[in-house]
């Protein structure tokens, strides 16, 4: 028999003196988080202007940090969360992994000194509800001995293939819980996938149409790699009321591929992706933002339907109460991108 707390308990604070736990997400538009190096003054040094540009800034002190410079890192963190801004972005870490000897430091040097300005930490290689627990116990530790005042959330990596085996667990673990990345390299390092890239498709991995006599080609396709684990996210996500999102693109000499792969996600039900170099800040918000053409023809949809009820049809098109949840579904987004979005408010005509 599986052991579970009591819904009543599992809003309760974990600490005396912690934050109430939130019942519902705070609604903000997270279409594009930015990686920025803690240990890199110069990066550093643009995080304000940053802030103007993307949805989340995140300063990473895990893989890509070297051993020597995860001290100086957690000061950047420290310095950034002190003297920067934020305004209605993200302000959120990635510390490092709980089996590493820095996450410790990471978190009880960090919530002491900016808790009150961090609103995410991205807990990579999350395998199980085990790894959240902790970490939702420590933080609330935290929380109480440093007088924070709103809950830090978390967001947990999957990037295990053990952590793909329990995200419905992962997901549900702990109202703490904002969302999950999906993080291709170290998911296809853990499954031994014989791949050598930061995300995106791979020319080996196609169907292949069957010979006809008298034609030399046979007509190939490639697939999408990850369409299973992203799906799997998407719906453990979905169904725990947390947030979904795809991580990293390694290959910044293609921005086409990018595009295709977070546009992928998007489809999929994903609300955003990582960015880890200027270039993608725009894929990333032109994609994770709807298109207006379809949030045009989603007003019109909920326009013919004002109670969300019955059949309409639209441009020659069936509409009932399912397609009026999908047309909200885009223009709740819309009203979000333009709230936060200016020059794309005006493409909406909302
Ligand atoms: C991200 O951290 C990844 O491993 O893809
Ligand atoms: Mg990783």
């Amino acid at each position: 028999m599986s052991v579970s707390k009591l819904p009543r308990n599992f809003y309760k604070p974990l600490a005396i003196g912690a934050p109430q736990p939130l019942r519902e997400l705070p609604v903000r538009l997270e279409r594009v988080i930015q990686f920025v190096p803690g240990h890199n003054e110069k990066v550093l040094s643009k995080v304000p202007d940053l802030a103007k540009q993307v949805d989340v800034v995140l300063v990473n002190l895990e893989d890509a940090i070297p051993a020597d410079a995860k001290d100086i890192a957690r000061q950047g963190v420290i310095n950034v969360g002190r003297n920067v801004d934020f305004g209605s972005t993200g302000f959120w870490i990635r510390c490092n992994s709980l089996a590493s000897p820095w996450a410790f430091d990471d978190l009880a040097e960090i919530v002491a000194a900016v808790g009150n300005k961090l609103d995410v930490i991205m807990l990579p290689k999350v395998d199980g509800p085990w790894d959240i627990h902790y970490l939702d116990q420590l933080l609330a530790q935290l929380e109480a001995k440093y007088r924070v005042g709103k809950p830090i959330l978390i967001h947990a990596i999957l990037e295990t293939a053990e952590g793909v085996m329990n995200v419905d667990a992962i997901a549900s673990a702990s109202p703490r819980m904002h969302g999950m990345s999906f993080g291709p390299a170290d998911l296809a390092a853990s499954r031994g996938m014989k791949t050598t890239r930061v995300g995106g498709g791979h020319p080996g991995y196609q169907v292949v149409a069957d010979a006809e006599a008298g034609k030399q080609e046979r007509v190939r396709y490639q697939q999408d790699l990850w369409h299973y684990s992203i799906g799997k996210m998407v719906d453990a996500c979905a169904a725990n009321g947390i947030k979904p999102f795809y991580g990293p693109f390694g290959d910044f000499a293609d921005p086409e591929g990018c595009e295709a792969q977070f546009r992928n996600a998007f489809l999929q039900g994903c609300l955003g992706a990582w960015s880890l170099h200027p270039s993608q800040i725009e894929i990333a918000k032109k994609v994770f933002s709807p298109d207006p053409q379809e949030v045009a023809f989603a007003k019109k949809a909920i326009d013919a339907m004002p109670d969300g009820m019955g059949v309409a049809l639209v441009d020659g098109k069936m509409l009932d109460d399912a397609t009026w949840k999908q047309a909200k579904v885009m223009v709740d987004l819309a009203k979000l991108v333009a709230e936060k979005d200016p020059a794309r408010a005006s493409l909406y005509n909302l």
